[in-house]
């Protein structure tokens, strides 16, 4: 499946596709499990070859993983060094949060991935885990990365730089091995699932305001977890019901965390009509989201909006194609080392698709109105991109070609065909 071809659809209405497990709450379940003494069950994991990568890093640290389809048994416990190089292919969720739990387990490693994950930056993470005594090896900055073994870490008082769930899980998980109280600060609204899914295996963390505050050391117990549905792949059912004149939509079992919903806020910023429905609430709020098509109008994205929809900000930039009036976000610079350059690439692609884009360092602006053409465009092996683009076709006037269209089994290996279903609906 190098390239993909994608039809303009007519009204979608009805139930979306079932969507995957939520992928950042999959990769904490598997790690926190595989810490835990004894056995943990966890259902609807994610599908994609990330957290697979989660998986078999665990499975190389000691862990006894078994699979079927979405339902995964984890037998954890102490952590021994690997005979081999972790490797965590396209997986920066995977690196960062294993650096930091392996860091607070005493364990030596070397981290690799494939040439995106290599391009990725890595001090961000390695840096503040030496403020707690790691001893962390980067080639230069980036992967492969060696955590050295046999350190013992301490407790300390962290600021971050960046308001990022990776850089701040990392150093929760590396806290739960270290001597005495660690606080991290400045993670803002980014996602939570670490200290809410902590609890659940065993680990005491405390959340006051911006500060996360963890005693160690601590013991994980191994736990029975069910992750829901995962809002980055709802968003685009949700943008494609955004676009497609006279569409209703309703997906269901997401996960409703409100860390995760920059992108419906926004949609409802545009003049979508948007419903969300919790129906369970622990540890992770979870229910439906309805959506209407309405006219779709331009708004801005500032800095502090962004780290609730930084996943999605690409898929932002194709509705604002389809809105009167222009689209601008800035405060983004993250999207730069993402799994690609997510501002060039997205700008590349809706120029092709005869959209007027203009780039800036940390955003760009988009402006909405003009009728899409058929084009190529390529993902460069960017998930996210690819399927971004998919959606992009639904309201063109001819058929889109994405190059590169195999990536989309990083999060939703079944995403074409789901596309496919929800446009017959
Ligand atoms: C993730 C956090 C985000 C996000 C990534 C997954 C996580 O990255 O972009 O896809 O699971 O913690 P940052 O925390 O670096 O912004």
């Amino acid at each position: 499946m190098a390239s993909r071809t994608v039809e303009p659809a007519s009204r979608l209405a009805g139930e979306a596709p079932r969507v995957p497990g939520d992928k950042s709450i999959s990769h904490r379940a598997v790690i926190f499990a595989a810490l835990g003494e004894g056995v943990s069950h966890i259902t609807n994991v994610a599908p994609g070859a990330d957290v697979a990568s989660s998986m078999a890093c665990v499975a190389g640290l000691g862990a006894e993983v078994v699979r079927r389809n979405g339902d995964v048994t984890i037998r954890g416990g102490a952590w021994r060094t690997p005979a081999d190089v972790l490797d965590c292919g396209n997986s920066g969720t995977t690196m960062r949060l294993l650096m930091g739990a392996i860091a607070g387990r005493e364990v030596d490693a070397t981290l690799d991935g494939d040439d995106s994950l290599r391009r990725r930056p890595m001090r961000r993470v390695a840096d503040p885990l030496a403020e707690l005594g790691a001893a962390i090896e980067t080639n230069a900055g980036n992967a492969p990365v060696h955590v050295l073994g046999g350190r013992t870490l301490r407790g300390s008082a962290i600021h971050l730089r960046i308001a990022s769930a990776q850089i701040a899980s990392s150093l929760t998980l590396a806290a739960t091995g270290a001597h005495g109280r660690t606080t991290i600060a400045g993670s803002g609204n980014a996602r939570d699932h670490t200290v809410k899914m902590l609890p659940v295996f065993g680990v005491d963390v405390r959340r006051e305001g911006d500060l996360i505050l963890i005693d160690g050391p601590q013991p994980f117990r191994a736990a029975d977890f069910h992750v829901p549905g995962d809002p980055s792949a709802a968003a685009f059912w949700l943008a494609a019901a955004a676009i497609v004149p006279g569409s209703h939509v309703v997906v269901r079992d997401v996960n409703l965390n409100p860390t995760r919903l920059g992108f419906v806020a926004a949609l409802e910023r545009m003049g979508a009509d948007v419903t969300v429905v919790v129906e369970r609430e622990q540890p992770e709020p979870m229910g439906r989201i309805e959506l209407r098509q309405r006219a779709l109008r331009g708004i801005a994205i500032e800095a502090p909006d962004v780290p609730p929809i930084v996943d999605e900000l690409p898929l932002l930039g194709v509705v604002a194609a389809y809105a009167e009036g222009t689209t601008s976000v800035r405060g983004a610079a993250e999207l730069r080392v993402k799994e690609s350059d997510r501002i060039a690439v997205l700008a590349a692609g809706l120029t092709a698709l005869g959209v007027e884009v203009a780039t800036v360092e940390d955003g760009f602006d988009v402006r909405g109105g003009a009728t899409l053409r058929g084009a190529r465009v390529d993902s460069h092996d960017d998930h996210r991109l690819a399927m971004a683009f998919a959606v992009a076709a639904l309201g063109a006037r001819d058929a889109v070609t994405i190059e590169n269209a195999q990536c989309v089994a990083i999060s939703h290996p079944s995403f074409f065909d789901d596309l496919a279903e929800l446009c017959r609906a």
